[in-house]
């Protein structure tokens, strides 16, 4: 391993923002594109960039899943990682992270997590112009459309595009100048580039690239989502290489257990509940198995038993978050998991799509399918006793 203990260059990795505008249940950076989060993706395009110390700023309470992406995406690189909490603004957050920079940086790239696809030449080429000229260096595209000055809904006047540029991240800086810019900011800026300008610093453009965007609508997470690379799903496909590997899990519950039902992550009002150590999700432990067997990682009671207080109670999306964490743990990613439910009730089809999503989201975006059947009245399930679901695991070498 030849790591530089005292690497010159540092990227900041700005991921604290919530995502309002994106719109899902987690934060944006850990919104899955593919298997991956949005910040898994971002950190593999800093990591085949130049070596340099990585500082993530994570939602507070979100640090720990923020160091296992980054710890994954590093690799050999894990020691140049550390996850720091950000702030109620981007600007703050930018600020937590320059105040965990190492004496050895002299020159700070701050990306936005948000711009997961940016490639790393992106990064060479803001490196080298920094270098080149100790200014602050901003990848910026030309603009496309025709822009108009408004007032209302009323065109006032139109703007010469050619004047434009529309700005990228990561922005380059000398770090003493980004140090001292952010020391006498007194407003909010919307980019680092504006915040060092303003203390009076000069600032270039390089080229930008449009794999750089950032996914801030849902079409925005649409296109990332189509652009990224595939998942491996064939024998020794992909970078990462290996087979993937299959699991199977299957669980039963017998209904009579208090309050109201939970099945495949939602909760079903009006409907008997199920009985057992947590809500008797039988969906859900089956899912936690069929993974579990894939990584070869044990079963439901290794990890969730009895022993397991804080699980007792406990609902889908926790279970399979903590499962997920343990298969990214073991270097393991999920490409999908197909359930099949056997129970006369509840009515299953009407709420397919929202059970799917739910359950998607719970293991970071990858794909669930659920299946519902009944058994012709045969069996403890055709009997109204109870319920009982199967559930397939593929998974490949993250
Ligand atoms: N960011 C941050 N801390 C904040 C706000 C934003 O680290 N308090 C980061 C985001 O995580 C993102 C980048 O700054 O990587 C660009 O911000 P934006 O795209 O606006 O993301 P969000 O603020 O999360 O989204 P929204 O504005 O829709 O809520
Ligand atoms: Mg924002």
């Amino acid at each position: 391993m030849t790591l530089t203990a005292s690497p010159r260059i540092a990227v900041v990795v700005v991921a604290a923002g919530s995502g309002t505008r994106l719109g899902q249940d987690v934060p944006k950076a850990f919104v899955g594109i593919d298997a991956h989060t949005i910040l898994r993706h971002c950190l593999r395009g800093v990591f085949a960039a130049p070596e340099a110390q990585v500082v993530v700023v994570a939602p507070e309470g979100r640090e720990g899943e923020a160091l296992t992406d980054a710890r994954e995406a590093a690799g050999s690189r894990a020691e140049l990682v550390s996850v720091v909490t950000g702030g109620d603004t981007r600007q703050a957050s930018v600020a937590a992270g320059l105040a965990a920079l190492w004496p050895s940086v002299e020159l700070v790239l701050v990306h936005d997590a948000a711009r997961a696809l940016t490639p790393p030449e992106v990064f060479e080429r803001v490196i080298g112009a920094v270098e080149r000229t100790g200014w602050g260096v901003v990848p910026a595209l030309p603009v496309i459309d025709t822009i108009k000055r408004v007032s209302g809904e009323q065109i006032v006047d139109a703007v010469d595009r050619a004047q434009l540029a529309a700005a990228q991240t990561p922005q380059g800086f000398r770090r003493d100048v980004l140090e001292t810019s952010y020391a006498v900011a007194d407003q909010e800026f919307t980019d680092d580039a504006a915040l060092v300008a303003a203390a009076g610093h000069r600032v270039a453009i390089v080229e930008g690239d449009a794999h750089a965007f950032k996914i801030t609508t849902p079409a925005d997470l649409e296109r990332a989502r189509s652009l990224a690379a595939p998942v491996p799903a064939v024998p020794g496909g992909g970078a990462a290489g290996g087979l993937p590997r299959v699991g199977i899990g299957t669980d039963v519950h017998a209904f009579g257990g208090d309050g109201v039902l939970w099945l495949a992550g939602l909760e079903w009002p009006g409907e008997a509940a199920l009985s057992g150590h947590s809500d008797g999700d039988a969906v859900a432990h089956a899912m936690v198995d069929a993974l579990l067997s894939a990584a070869g990682l044990g079963d439901i009671g290794t990890h969730f038993g009895t022993s397991r207080p804080e699980f007792a109670g406990a609902h889908a999306d926790a279970f399979l978050a903590r499962t997920c964490e343990l298969l990214s743990e073991a270097g393991w990613a999920i490409v999908n998991v197909a359930v099949q439910l056997q129970s006369n009730r509840p009515k299953f089809a009407p709420r397919r799509a929202e059970a799917e999503a739910a359950l998607s989201a719970a293991l970071g975006g990858a794909p669930v399918s659920v299946a519902a059947t009944t058994t012709d009245g045969l069996g403890f399930t055709g009997a109204g006793e109870g319920v009982q679901a199967l559930a397939v695991a593929l998974i490949h070498r993250a």
